[in-house]
């Protein structure tokens, strides 16, 4: 589906009925990522599924970027789609970033958090100084080179022979804009540390670890379900970092649980 928000191009998926339920894709990707969620999960929950700004069908727009412009801009979707209670924020990696900023800036808009391996913590100076590596190789060689230093990290040993999933997974990564891969890394390199915003939050949480993710260890995931005090952490078996595509009926079992302890 495709709307206008504040002038510009939004895509995003739509489906079934009940609470609202935001999936939020990670970098350098798109809400393909999710297509097992919004077909697995629509029975459970209204799954909504944007494509972030300067991702999939989404356009970039103009004006300075920073991880909480990507909360806005799912506050205005929903907005634009007549959702004004509270919703479940599901975000994996990036997507776990924004919903975080998302609880910062709307607490009152949230029923509960999912984060998909990911972490609270901000970008050390390593970190750092690789972000700004990766925005000269977005610049200099295009998406495709990104695409070609991330595929071997996104999948699980196991899946990595499944040739089907690599190369959707590539192609997914090759479609990212150079100026929306840009503005993501910047974003990612400059977010504050969510640990705080972990720790004041009450509702129900659900982590959710890929027991094979080479970007983030269990340990960043324990750390995780220690600081936030409703939450419960699940960890998928030979689930790599894009936990939501290596292991789907893992990931949609684990939230199906979960969001039956969630009220509206
Ligand atoms: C992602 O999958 O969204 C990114 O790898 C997260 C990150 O680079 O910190």
């Amino acid at each position: 589906m495709r709307t206008t928000v504040n002038a510009r191009t939004v895509e995003y998926e739509d489906v079934g009925q009940g609470i609202p339920l935001v999936l939020i894709h990670g970098y350098p990707l798109n809400r393909m990522v999710w297509q097992a969620q919004w077909e697995g999960l629509s029975d459970s929950a209204r799954v909504i599924v944007p494509d972030l700004r300067g991702f999939g069908g989404s356009v970039i727009g103009a004006g300075p970027i920073d991880i909480g412009t990507y909360a806005d801009d799912v506050r205005e979707l929903l907005d634009a789609l007549g959702i004004q209670g509270r919703a479940i924020i599901c975000g994996l990696s990036m997507g776990g970033y924004i919903a975080l900023a998302y609880e910062r800036r709307y607490p009152d808009h949230v029923a509960a958090l999912i984060l998909a391996n990911t972490k609270a913590g901000p970008d050390n100076e390593q970190g750092k100084e690789g972000r700004n590596k990766s925005i000269a190789l977005a610049n200099e060689k295009g998406a495709s080179a990104i695409a070609e230093a991330m595929l071997p990290k996104m999948l699980s040993p196991k899946s990595s022979n499944n040739t089907e999933l690599v190369a959707q997974v590539r192609r997914i990564m090759e479609s990212a804009t150079v100026p929306g891969i840009v503005a993501a890394l910047e974003s990612m390199r400059d977010r504050p540390d969510s640990t705080p915003t972990l720790l004041e939050f009450s509702a129900p949480t659900l982590i959710i670890a890929g027991a094979d993710d080479q970007l983030f260890p269990l340990s960043v995931a324990q750390v995780m379900a220690q600081a936030a005090r409703n939450s419960q952490l699940v960890i998928l078996p030979d689930a790599g970092h894009i936990s939501s595509m290596d292991q789907p009926a893992a990931f949609n079992q684990a939230v199906k649980e979960f969001l039956k302890g969630v009220g509206e």
